[in-house]
């Protein structure tokens, strides 16, 4: 006999991004972010858990190929502490079948690639976690659940809901403040569409992990971010997303993405995630928005951009990125879809 659970989770591109952590084992961060959290139709990941007492070790398999466990300490972390949570439920009830000691079979799979700065740690954890919940029967919210996921990746714990979502980075040592909420659902602004331009699916140079403990280590720049700009940017977010100001978001957005960028490049060594290509993006959006603000950028830790959108500026944004970057994969335009994604 075995029990198992499948279950995916979507993919959150930060408006208000996380960098920097103020404590690296639990993942605590040393500002609030806030994302948008993108439909599961172009972007999602997957993961099925078996748990079973013919099984002799725990297994994970990413993407069809075997990793260890051991020296995966997230992961161990996030293992743990639902085991640890079912194990209270089986002490109190009697009946509950004894999930808490069986080894498991972890099988994981993203729909697009792995580490080039499209956010699939995010989805991946947010995946195992809500998987493992449902497994266990763990009766906690996706509130609750944040802080299991934040423990596999940060941003992964603002994966657990859909909309609009800020992790409030909380005070407390044991981090059981720095959790998901939701400001809006996604029906809330249903017209918002963002359209995800792959510049390169290659493997990022300096992991998110690695690059964030750089800055927190040697930029003066990044301290001035925490203490006098996200605060008051987390509100002025918020507030544009309530009002569904579309222009405030979007001057907000960019903002952001850019003073990411900024604090990068006053790392040292820097660090340099955007290309010539994310450059020029950034060059064809501004000039899009000479007139009027319709679109806004945002970038990651890798060259690719995601554009938001009003859903009647799509179309033209799209063929205008496909106008300047031509002899790519720009199929179906047509068919432009929610969260759609041009290869550039
Ligand atoms: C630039 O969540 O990947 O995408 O917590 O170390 O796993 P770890 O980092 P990760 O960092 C994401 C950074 C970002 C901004 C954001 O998503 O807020």
């Amino acid at each position: 006999t075995f029990f198992e659970a499948t279950c995916t989770a979507p993919v959150n591109i930060a408006v208000v991004k996380y960098w920097g952590k103020r404590d690296t084992s639990l993942i605590l961060p040393t500002n609030s972010s806030l994302s948008v959290t993108l439909s599961q139709d172009q972007l999602h990941s997957k993961t099925t858990i078996r748990a079973s007492a013919d099984f002799t070790s725990d297994r994970l398999w990413l993407n069809g190929i075997e990793e260890s466990i051991e020296k995966n300490k997230r992961l161990v972390a996030c293992l743990r502490e639902t085991r640890a949570l079912r194990a209270q439920i089986e002490a109190k009830d009697e009946s509950a079948p004894k999930l808490s000691g069986l080894k498991i079979h972890i099988c994981s799979e993203n729909n697009f690639p792995t580490a080039a700065g499209l956010a699939s740690s995010a989805s991946g954890y947010a995946c195992l976690v809500y998987t493992l919940s449902k497994l266990f029967e763990l009766p906690l919210n996706a509130s609750d659940l944040s802080i299991v996921a934040r423990q596999g990746s940060g941003s992964a714990c603002r994966s657990l809901f859909g909309g609009f979502v800020a992790w409030e980075m909380g005070e407390k040592e044991d981090g059981s403040d720095s959790r998901a909420v939701q400001v809006a659902p996604e029906t809330h602004w249903p017209d918002l569409q963002a359209l995800i331009c792959v510049v390169s699916d290659e493997k990022k140079g300096t992991s998110s992990t690695e690059g964030m403990q750089l800055t927190v280590k040697t930029s003066a720049l990044l301290q001035h971010r925490i203490k006098n700009v996200v605060p008051k940017r987390m509100e002025e977010m918020i507030a544009a997303i309530h009002n569904k100001d579309f222009p405030r978001f979007a001057e907000l957005t960019m903002q952001d993405s850019n003073q990411f960028h900024a604090v990068c490049l006053d790392t040292y060594p820097p660090i340099f995630y955007m290309n010539d290509i994310s450059r020029a993006i950034i060059r064809i959006i501004s000039e899009y928005n000479k007139d009027g603000i319709k679109a806004a950028y945002t970038f990651d830790a890798g060259p690719n951009a995601v554009i938001y959108a009003p859903q009647q500026n799509m179309r033209e944004i799209y063929a205008i990125l496909s106008h300047y970057f031509p002899g790519h994969a720009f199929e179906d335009s047509l068919g432009l879809k929610k969260n759609d994604t041009v290869h550039a």
